[in-house]
């Protein structure tokens, strides 16, 4: 694993020791995944200026995103059922992020909960919020991210219904996993992945179970998660969350220039462009198509971060160049995590991170700080 070279060959290692069904659920777009593909074709697109004899000595990756130091403005996305790339795979992410000094975002669907984490970390780790109808249940969770002394919100805008993703219908997911035989078989056949799934407890939603009214078990869970994402979220939900967090807030899940507006108006500290990996709208641009409209429209009034199609350094410079403050990697880091635990999300991000440096030198930059647009090709 640490002799992987790029994000492909942790992915293709991923694959042959995750069980399918949790592969196939990070992989995985809504409908044709048009728009899944768009992301990283859409970087692909975009070409870079080669310069020569510009000093290269002294380089920097670092810089602030809402003014906390990371050592490369990279930061690992909230993804739910992390705990099942990997056993413990979220408490294992985040000690990899911490280590590497870049924020690690635990996602309300994740296995291991806020109180795992916050455990075996040291330094704050960020917290995403999924917005439920049992306001009870949200008003607990933001109290909790609190307790933790998570330094930052990140409230998901764009998942009030769930996007229609082929693969999860046809495998059964569940978390945990059923026992039927194709279960059983796709499990038997990643041994390693089962024994480590074996010595720990924590294979279900940590999050959800035990703190929501009436889940106390995983099939009352899989009922209160359909019933429970709400469909009516609106604007004035994000001032109450705001005030009842009252620390930096991150809206993640913003792809339209209307949009961005609008959640620059609630005084958020910082905005995520984001089609969700792909996962919610298919058929709506890529995340880098839009981040530059988004960037021209509120870029001088509030922080956009990216998300969606960052597989290498090279794609994070580019994000950097068309304006944005901080990135997120979602499934380069759990491709990492499912190849080998805690020094496979280290290999991904150490993979990113040499990209970043290399091709930024290559441009003939010394400071991430001092990257714009100027290092792209004009066609
Ligand atoms: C949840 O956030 C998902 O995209 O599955």
């Amino acid at each position: 694993m640490a002799a992987s070279l790029d994000i492909r060959e942790l992915k293709a290692l991923a694959k042959r020791r995750v069980p399918k069904m949790f592969f196939d659920y990070a992989d995985s777009g809504a409908w044709t995944e048009s728009t899944y593909r768009a992301n990283e074709e859409d970087f692909a697109k975009i070409k870079l200026r080669q310069r020569v004899l510009v000093d290269m000595t002294n380089r920097s990756l670092a810089t602030k995103m809402i003014g906390q130091d990371v050592a490369m403005p990279v930061a690992l996305a909230p993804t739910g059922l992390t705990g099942m790339q990997h056993a413990d795979g979220e408490m294992l992410a985040a000690q990899a992020a911490e280590a590497f000094g870049v924020p690690f975002t635990l996602s309300t669907m994740s296995i291991c909960s806020i109180e795992d984490v916050a455990s075996v970390t040291k330094k704050p780790f960020w917290f995403q919020l999924y917005v439920m109808r049992d306001r009870d249940f949200v008003f607990n969770l933001i109290d909790r991210a609190k307790a933790a002394g998570c330094s930052a919100l990140v409230l998901t805008l764009d998942l009030q219904i769930l996007g229609q993703r082929h693969k999860d219908i046809r495998n059964g997911l569940s978390a945990p996993p059923k026992f039927t035989p194709k279960h059983i078989w796709q499990m038997a056949t990643r041994p390693a992945w089962c024994l480590n799934m074996l010595k720990t407890k924590r294979r279900t939603f940590g999050n959800i179970v035990g703190h929501a009214k009436g889940v106390t078990d995983l099939s009352s869970l899989s009922v209160w998660t359909a019933e429970q994402f709400d469909p009516q979220l609106s604007w004035s939900d994000v001032a109450w969350i705001k005030e009842r967090w009252g620390g930096p807030l991150i809206l993640k899940g913003i792809l339209d220039v209307e949009d961005a507006k609008m959640a620059t108006a609630t005084g958020a500290d910082a905005i995520i462009v984001s089609n969700h990996g792909g996962r919610q709208l298919d058929g709506a641009h890529s995340s880098i198509a839009m981040l530059p409209r988004i960037v021209d429209a509120v870029g001088d009034q509030i922080e956009v971060h990216l998300d969606g199609g960052i597989r290498s350094g090279q794609d994070v410079l580019k994000a950097v160049a068309l304006g944005a403050k901080g990135t997120y990697i979602g499934r380069p880091f759990l491709y990492g995590l499912g190849a080998g635990g805690r020094a496979g999300v280290t290999a991904a991000l150490s993979i990113i991170a040499k990209e970043l440096d290399i091709t930024m030198a290559l441009c003939g930059k010394r400071r991430l700080v001092d990257v714009g647009r100027d290092i792209l090709a004009a066609d």
